[in-house]
């Protein structure tokens, strides 16, 4: 049986070989070993052993994407949806990171990149989403090219430029942004995400450049991959890894109470793994936790947030921002506890002294740390709503955006205050 070859900037690093039950196994190549040994996680150091199932099977599926896309693309491509090495068979070309996976039988390896136009399909794509949308999913109705992307929202990576969009023909072509669509079940979620996101920017957080893109008349989200850069007018791949990978912790596990990371296993990986200094990367994680409080980002799990593989390791820029509590069908439930509770409504000043054992700081410097981004957060936010709201247009979103920053705001002072 054939197996499939991994590869980052176009060397070698192993072979995926499939496993019973939809698993797969993982073994670096000796070549890369030999040379370069650069390790594609923190779960999978280097050695000659082949890897266990479980753990290659959890690296290599959080590379897929979940929910409906998974569900549809499995089905159109007649395989199960569990099936992983199916799934990184089809579309393992372009992914989260720097890696290409490519069947074994394909020996010759393109070196120039060969894009596609799909305007003409996008536009489609999305008239049938807005006409059908339990139906049509962006991602599977333009997923004949081989490219991957996690997360539960409908999205695609595409190869953005002058206003153009692109898909892959080949692996050599990187994708070079991200675009979700409105959703027919979260209104407004393409403004709500650009907004969060651009606030985001603004009270300093590190944060890819996106904005809100109107194609064809559909308002997009759309940001850039951080884990691409150009050189020499050529798209390179950066590697990064999300926090689930990194713990090998499969993707049905990413929220915390599922056995997934928390604040304190974060705060362990930065010490153990990361290059920069400590202090800094405590200092973000405590700024985008109260952000996320901030907005009512319940969903901040831990596949939102990723590391960064160059000469060093490096916490990734943050991303996926967006308000989930003014949606009041959507879980109330925290991805990632604040010190002992799950529950937004319950976080209080004991919780974030818990927060700051976490992380293994003062209480004190916790709350000085809370009580910056609380300002910073305070004084733009209604400015920066009131340029969305005249840049794109009124939307019943400004509002929900603004009820929740205001009470959430006056909850945090209070706390933090006493
Ligand atoms: N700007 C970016 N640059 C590089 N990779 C990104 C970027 N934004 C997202 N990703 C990658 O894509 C994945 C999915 O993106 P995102 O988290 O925004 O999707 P989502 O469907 O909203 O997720 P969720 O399932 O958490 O709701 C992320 O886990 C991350 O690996
Ligand atoms: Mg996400």
């Amino acid at each position: 049986m054939s197996n499939l070859k991994v590869y980052w900037d176009q060397q070698i690093v192993g072979t995926i070989s499939r496993h019973p039950k939809g698993k797969i196994t993982f073994q670096y190549a000796a070549e890369l070993l030999k040379n370069s040994g650069r390790q594609i996680s923190l779960s999978l150091p280097c050695q000659e052993e082949r890897f266990s199932p479980g753990v290659s099977t959890a690296f290599f599926e959080n590379l897929l994407p979940e929910s409906d896309a998974r569900t549809i693309l499995a089905f159109n491509r007649r395989f199960d949806k569990k099936d992983t090495f199916a799934f990184l068979e089809n579309f393992g070309e372009d992914c989260a990171g720097a890696l290409s996976i490519i069947p074994e039988s394909e020996d010759i390896l393109p070196h120039s990149s060969e894009y596609r136009c799909i305007d003409v399909e996008l536009q489609n794509a999305l008239q049938a989403i807005e006409s059908d949308p339990g139906k049509h999913k962006l991602y599977p109705e333009l997923a004949n090219a081989r490219l991957s992307i996690a997360g539960a929202q409908d999205k695609l990576p595409v190869y953005f430029e002058k206003g153009s969009f692109y898909l892959p023909e080949n692996s050599a072509s990187p994708t070079t942004h991200i675009i979700k669509p409105a959703s027919p079940y979260f209104h407004d979620i393409q403004r709500n995400e650009a907004f969060c996101m651009d606030l985001a920017r603004q009270v300093g957080l590190s944060v890819p450049h996106s904005e809100l893109y109107t194609f064809a008349g559909y308002e997009l989200f759309l940001i850039e991959r951080y884990d691409r850069f150009h050189s020499e007018n050529i798209v390179k791949r950066v590697h990064q890894e999300d926090f689930c990978q990194a713990m090998g912790i499969p993707f049905h596990r990413k929220y915390q109470e599922q056995g997934g990371p928390g604040f304190l296993h974060c705060r362990e990986l930065a010490e153990e793994h990361l290059s920069a200094d400590i202090s800094v990367v405590k200092q973000k994680l405590t700024s985008v936790m109260t952000f996320n409080f901030l907005i009512g980002n319940n969903d901040a799990h831990g596949k939102n947030f990723s590391i960064i593989h160059k000469d060093t390791i490096t916490l990734a820029p943050f991303y996926d921002l967006v308000s989930t509590q003014v949606y009041p069908n959507l879980d109330r439930k925290l991805a990632m506890a604040i010190g002992n509770t799950y529950r937004h409504d319950r976080v209080n000043q004991s919780a974030f002294v818990k927060f700051s054992k976490d992380m293994k700081l003062r209480p004190e410097k916790v709350f000085e740390m809370i009580a910056q981004t609380t300002q910073k957060v305070e004084k733009i936010y209604e400015e920066v709503l009131s340029i969305h709201e005249q840049q794109y247009g009124e939307a019943v979103i400004y509002a929900d955006l603004h009820t929740v920053l205001r009470t959430n705001l006056a909850r945090l002072q209070e706390m933090t205050s006493k």
